[in-house]
């Protein structure tokens, strides 16, 4: 396996452990982090000692707080496209992922981070996880696959409202809206389920697992157009005064005033 700087990464029994490393930074994905994900889940299709994964963040308060504020604030409108495009592809080399791969959420899971666990085959939240897509608050929308994954798991008036309010919702609510298979309440017994539910599809026939995926991700399919427009809606919003003033007040650490240009 490579050597990851903000990816920490451990085999056992056949399953690979990924916790996203950047704790101080409430595991936010930087584009570096996304990187390390494309070549683990290229080594993980092709590794055959590598059975399932079970994907989560370090420590107990964030899964991944969003892509990284500090990096979505210096684009425009021609690099946010390929921004968006770039994240959609390695998010959906691990939607495409041929193994298992569990999101085991522990406290927050905000837009990227969000869009990365949808992404995940299915999720298992501690009590403390929190979900949502806050873009709208830094005058952006979600850019790596979090209109259409969102609408695809809980329909279209609650992802709407999600992702129209920017509000967050706890791991109960995630769950009766079906974002969430299974809540613990503490982030250890929320891996004992995801090791569980590993295990118990790790004793099926791979090839038959692997075929389960890939039809039920065929359902979505004809909803390809949806990212690209997704991709180009992201990049319209980074040209614009609201969006630099959205990211800039992050930030400064203060709150933003929209003026609609
Ligand atoms: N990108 C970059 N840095 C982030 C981040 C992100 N998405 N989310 C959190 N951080 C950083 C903070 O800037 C802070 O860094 P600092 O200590 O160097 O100042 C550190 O992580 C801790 O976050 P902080 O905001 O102090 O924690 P909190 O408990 O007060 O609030 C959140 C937690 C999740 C509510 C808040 O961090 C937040 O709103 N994050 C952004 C969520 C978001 O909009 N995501 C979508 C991005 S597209």
């Amino acid at each position: 396996m490579s050597d990851f700087k903000n990816l920490k990464i451990e085999e056992e029994k056949g399953i690979l452990h990924i916790t996203i490393d950047r704790e101080d930074k409430l595991n936010a994905l930087n584009l570096a982090t996304i990187e390390e994900f494309r070549v683990v889940f290229n080594e993980i299709y092709d590794n055959k000692q590598i059975k399932a994964v079970l994907l989560t963040g370090a420590g107990e308060k964030a899964f991944a707080a969003g892509a990284d504020i500090s990096e979505i604030a210096e684009l425009n409108e021609l690099n946010a496209r390929k921004f968006a495009e770039n994240g959609q592809e390695v998010f959906q080399l691990i939607e495409n992922c041929p193994k298992p791969v569990i999101a085991l959420v522990n406290g927050f899971a905000l837009g990227g981070g969000c869009e990365l666990a949808m992404s995940c085959h299915m999720r298992v939240a501690s009590a403390n996880a929190k979900f949502g897509q806050p873009e709208v608050n830094l005058g952006v929308i979600p850019g790596y696959g979090g209109t259409q994954r969102l609408t695809q798991l809980i329909g279209k008036g609650k992802a709407l409202e999600l992702m129209m309010t920017g509000d967050m919702i706890g791991a109960e609510e995630a769950k009766s809206l079906r974002l969430v298979n299974h809540v613990s309440p503490t982030k250890e017994e929320a891996k004992v389920k995801t090791l569980e539910i590993l295990g118990k599809i790790m004793s099926k026939a791979p090839l038959a697992v692997s075929m389960v995926i890939d039809c039920v991700n065929a359902v979505y399919l004809s909803e390809e157009d949806g990212y690209q427009m997704e991709a180009n809606g992201f990049a319209r919003c980074c040209k614009s005064e609201d969006f630099k003033e959205g990211t800039t007040a992050f930030l400064e650490k203060r709150k933003p005033e929209f003026k609609g240009e």
